[in-house]
C-alpha cells in the first residue's frame, strides 16, 4: 500500500512531529477501528453539534449535477454521503475508507456502496467524479500531496473537491487555547469512553502538523485546481474549501 509508512520521529516542514498513526497505517487503523462505534455521538459533542451544519454547507455550496458520482473520502461512517444523498437523490456516492469497522457502520445505515481503500492509492480511473468530500480526512493521510494529486487525477475537469478539517488558528494566543481544549476534550472523552485519554488527543497532535488553511489552498491551486474558495470556523480552528479542478 503505497500510504503505509513506519518511519518514527518523523516531522513536517515546521519541524513539529507527525503522530505516529499518520507514519503507520495500522496503527491509523486501530485507532479508528476502536472508536468507530461512538465516532458519531464524540463528533457531535466535541463540535457542540456544529459539524453537521460545516457539512450540509459543504454540500449545499457544491454545484452537484442531478446525476453525479461522487467520492466519499475518508468516509468513516459516511456523512457526506448521507448529505448527498439527502440534496441530490439520483447521486450516487461511494463511501471509501481505510477502517472496515467505519465502513460496516456506514453500510448499517444503508450505504451500500462502502469499500476499503487508501487514499493515496484510489482504485478508479482518471476523471470519474463529479466531486469528492473529505470530512477530516486530509490531516490523516500520510503524504498530503500524494493524496491531493490522486483526488485531482479522478475528478474530471470542471468538477469539484471539498474537504473540512482542522486547522491551527492563526492568532497565537486563541491558537494555544484552542490546542488546550481539544487536548482537554479529547483526554476527557478518551478516557471516558475508552480508558485511553490519546485516543482522542490524537486530534490536537495531527492538527499541529498539518498545513494552514492558505497553504492547502496553494497545494491545491498547484495540483490542477483552477478556483479555491474557502470559508473559516472559529476563528480559522475549522475550515471548508471548495476547489474546482481545471477544465
Ligand atoms: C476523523 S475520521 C472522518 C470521518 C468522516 N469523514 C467524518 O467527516 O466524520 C477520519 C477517517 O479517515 C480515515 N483514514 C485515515 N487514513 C486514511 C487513508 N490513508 N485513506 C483512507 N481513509 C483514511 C480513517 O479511517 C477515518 O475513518
Amino acid at each position: 500500500m503505497r500510504c503505509r509508512t513506519t518511519q518514527k520521529n518523523k516531522v513536517n516542514f515546521f519541524h513539529m512531529p507527525v503522530p505516529a498513526e499518520r507514519q503507520d497505517s495500522r496503527l491509523m487503523r486501530a485507532m479508528f477501528g476502536s472508536i468507530a462505534p461512538r465516532y458519531d455521538f464524540v463528533t457531535r459533542i466535541i463540535s457542540y453539534g456544529m459539524d453537521r451544519r460545516w457539512k450540509r454547507l459543504g454540500v449545499a455550496q457544491a454545484t452537484l449535477p442531478e446525476n453525479s458520482l461522487v467520492l466519499d473520502l475518508a468516509a468513516g461512517t459516511g456523512d457526506f454521503s448521507k448529505l448527498v444523498r439527502e440534496r441530490r437523490p439520483k447521486a450516487r456516492s461511494i463511501a471509501m475508507d481505510i477502517t472496515e469497522p467505519m465502513l460496516r457502520l456506514a453500510r448499517a445505515q444503508g450505504l451500500d456502496e462502502a469499500v476499503c481503500g487508501d487514499a493515496c492509492a484510489l482504485p478508479f480511473p482518471d476523471a470519474t467524479f463529479d466531486c469528492v468530500f473529505i470530512g477530516y480526512g486530509l490531516r490523516n493521510f500520510p503524504n498530503l500531496k500524494t493524496a491531493v494529486a490522486e483526488i485531482s487525477r479522478v475528478t474530471r475537469p470542471g468538477g469539484l473537491m471539498v474537504s473540512l478539517d482542522f486547522f491551527l488558528p492563526p492568532n497565537p494566543v486563541f491558537r494555544e487555547m484552542y490546542l488546550a481544549y481539544l487536548y482537554a476534550q479529547g483526554a476527557v472523552w478518551g478516557m471516558m469512553l475508552h480508558g485511553r485519554p490519546r485516543t482522542y488527543s490524537y486530534i490536537a497532535d495531527s492538527l499541529r502538523s498539518f498545513v494552514s488553511i492558505q497553504d492547502l489552498s496553494s497545494l491545491l491551486e498547484r495540483t490542477g485546481y483552477a478556483k479555491v474558495d474557502t470559508r473559516g470556523f472559529i476563528l480559522g480552528g475549522i475550515a471548508l474549501h471548495w476547489a474546482t479542478k481545471s477544465g
